[in-house]
């Protein structure tokens, strides 16, 4: 497409409907680079808990389960892929009942431990192979990759995100109302920002992008240009632009 390849971590973050998926994905395929959903990986492990019939609000019990898990993220931004013990949940991990047990999985701290190490595998394996890589999730650029050198933690009216995150779900063939989605959607922002362990919160040098009056090309669009203003972008041959 014409933009160079990026050289190095984008840290996306940001409560979940602000558009970070299709972003992050975008933005890592228009630049030859990984794209790495760590979302996808807490959710995998919950389906993990929930499989085992373990209580997610038994800490002890969750940490053995999740130590046990075998998760595997994909890191094609055209086709990003999540197995479970070598079985494809790709689809099942964005199904409600992991939506909702998610926020206290990962809440966990020994969880987080086991799942930050391993992403921050990915992130080094990418950085070695294809030079760069889009990582989205709430703490990435707080704690998985605090060295990143752009972060970018998007926001949005709680309206706007809740009519986004329920058109997906219909899309996806899952019946939801806004309301629900908003009910939700406040219930896992309350959540996610207020435990203990790497809550949800903007990096001191992140630079915050509000997406309520954006789509998805206006938030590619800002994205690259930060991208481009850092000079993480390099020409194929691998000069920087
Ligand atoms: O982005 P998502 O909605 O698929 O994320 C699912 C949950 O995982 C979210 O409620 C919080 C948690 N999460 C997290 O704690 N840290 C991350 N880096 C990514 C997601």
């Amino acid at each position: 497409m014409g933009h160079g390849e990026l050289r190095g971590v984008v840290a996306l973050d940001g409560p979940s409907g602000t558009g970070k998926s299709s972003a992050a994905r975008r933005l890592a395929a228009a630049l030859g680079a990984r794209y790495l959903d760590t979302g996808a990986m807490y959710r995998a492990v919950t389906l993990a808990v929930l499989r085992a019939g373990v209580d997610p609000a038994d800490a002890d019990r969750v940490a053995e389960v999740v130590h046990a898990a075998r998760v595997e993220q994909g890191v094609d931004p055209e086709h990003s892929t999540t197995a479970l013990d070598g079985e494809d949940v790709g689809v099942e991990i964005r199904g409600p009942e992991v939506t909702s047990a998610v926020s206290a999985v990962s809440a966990e701290p020994r969880v987080r431990a086991l799942v930050v190490a391993q992403q921050q595998a990915i992130i080094a394996d990418a950085l070695d192979g294809v030079g760069g890589v889009v990582v989205e999730g709430r703490d990435i650029g707080t704690v998985v990759a605090p060295d990143a050198p752009l972060k970018v933690y998007l926001t949005a009216d709680p309206q706007a995100r809740a009519q986004r995150r329920a058109k997906q779900d219909s899309a996806s063939g899952r019946v939801s109302t806004v309301d629900a989605t908003l009910v939700d959607v406040q219930r896992r922002d309350a959540l996610d920002s207020s435990r203990a362990v790497s809550p949800l919160r903007p990096a001191e040098d992140a630079v915050r992008l509000d997406t309520t009056e954006l789509d998805l090309a206006g938030v590619l669009a800002a994205l690259l240009r930060l991208v481009d203003e850092r000079g993480l972008v390099a020409e194929p041959s691998g000069r920087v632009r």
